[in-house]
């Protein structure tokens, strides 16, 4: 039995924001995102649309691409660290929204690990015989964490540009994270078919909790009473805090590890890997997880200038566009990696 990917889709909103919408409301540039990060624009929802909407959009075209009907489906995976409500989880929202039965949903979060780990347990369910067709989404939107003072019509091209010098202040006090961030979604089909070549050959997660410092939200949790106060809003309590260089650090040597130890469990060199798709959270993270393992650009694809970190939706949004762009052909070998607020990390092995 294998769980192979049928089908995959995305869900992009529609507002593009180049960089150089970003310098208009804080001081930035778009010579400094680029040079940091790789990014040139990312794309921004507007109020209203959150990451259970982008993630039906990416749901109802990962079924059209598989040729699934909504009825055979018979679970639903939704990882997202950013849902609709904070409870319940996206997972049922989308059922009833897409019309799906009354199936399992599993919300998960790891955060940026959230697609990763999320195709994990789509080929456990399967292996275990529980379910045979399971829809797998990541989904995040961050704009709701950018408390900007009067930027959104801005960054669109909607406004007339006038920002206060104290609203530039506070703008220019986050953008350390604001800048490096979109919104987005994908979606994929996971199957279970018997005597295919093609499925998930295994993978490696892994989790240390010792530093959540490293990226997290310091407010609006249930250690506080009410979970969130008017002064954490004030002191920007619900704005992710990360330290970016350690993040960074951990991520340019924890990926490889968990590439190589995928490939060894599987008996696989390294370099007979035809793809590497990293989640996509600057271009010299990605660049040094190629370095590190010793593979070439041309199998190491990236998509960040185009949507920033989407978190969730990085991994199957750059998926999807690899399979448009005729880049998995079958019999391919695919390693996905992963790293993010946890930590989680990790690497799965995927034939084409
Ligand atoms: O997906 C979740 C996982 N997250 C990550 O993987 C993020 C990993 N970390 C990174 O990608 C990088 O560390 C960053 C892109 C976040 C930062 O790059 P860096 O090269 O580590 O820059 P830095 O934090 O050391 O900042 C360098 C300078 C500072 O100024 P001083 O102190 O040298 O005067 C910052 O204040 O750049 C300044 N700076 C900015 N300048 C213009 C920080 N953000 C900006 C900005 N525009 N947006």
């Amino acid at each position: 039995m294998k769980s192979v990917i049928t089908g995959s889709g995305i869900g992009i909103p529609k507002n593009v924001v180049p960089n150089a919408m970003l310098a208009k409301i804080m001081d930035t540039s778009d010579e400094w995102i680029r040079t940091r990060s790789g990014i040139e624009q990312r794309h921004y929802v507007d109020p209203g649309q959150g990451s259970a909407e982008l993630g039906m959009i990416a749901a109802e075209a990962a079924l059209a691409a598989a040729g699934v009907a909504k009825d055979a489906i018979d679970a639903v995976i939704f990882a997202t660290m950013t849902p609709n409500y904070f409870f319940p989880g996206n997972g049922p929202v989308l059922q009833a929204r897409m019309g799906l039965p009354n199936i399992p949903t599993f919300d998960i979060r790891q955060q940026c690990s959230g697609f990763l780990y999320a195709l994990d347990l789509a080929d456990s369910l399967i292996q275990s015989r529980k379910h045979r067709r399971v829809l797998v989404i990541g989904s995040d939107v961050h704009t709701p964490f950018m408390p900007w003072q009067n930027g959104w019509d801005v960054t669109i091209g909607r406004g007339d540009g006038t920002v206060t010098p104290e609203q530039y202040a506070h703008n220019t006090s986050l953008r350390d994270r604001t800048v490096l961030f979109g919104d987005g979604a994908g979606a994929v089909v996971v199957e279970a078919r018997e005597g295919d070549a093609r499925g998930f050959l295994g993978s490696r997660l892994f989790s240390d909790g010792s530093n959540i410092e490293a990226l997290y939200v310091p407010g609006a949790g249930f250690r506080d009473r009410p979970f969130v106060t008017h002064e954490q809003l004030d002191a920007g309590l619900t704005v992710p805090v990360m330290e970016g260089k350690a993040v960074f650090k951990e991520a340019v040597t924890r990926m490889p590890e968990a590439v190589r130890a995928v490939c060894a469990d599987a008996g696989i060199e390294v370099a007979s890997l035809d793809l590497l798709l990293i989640h996509q959270a600057n271009l010299r993270i990605i660049e040094g997880v190629a370095k590190n393992l010793g593979l070439p650009p041309e199998k190491v694809p990236h998509n960040i200038e185009r949507y920033g970190n989407t978190t969730a939706g990085t991994l199957p949004i750059l998926y999807h566009e690899c399979v448009q762009q005729g880049r998995i052909a079958d019999g391919m070998l695919v390693c996905f990696a992963a790293l993010g607020s946890g930590l989680h990390w990790g690497a799965a092995l995927y034939r084409a």
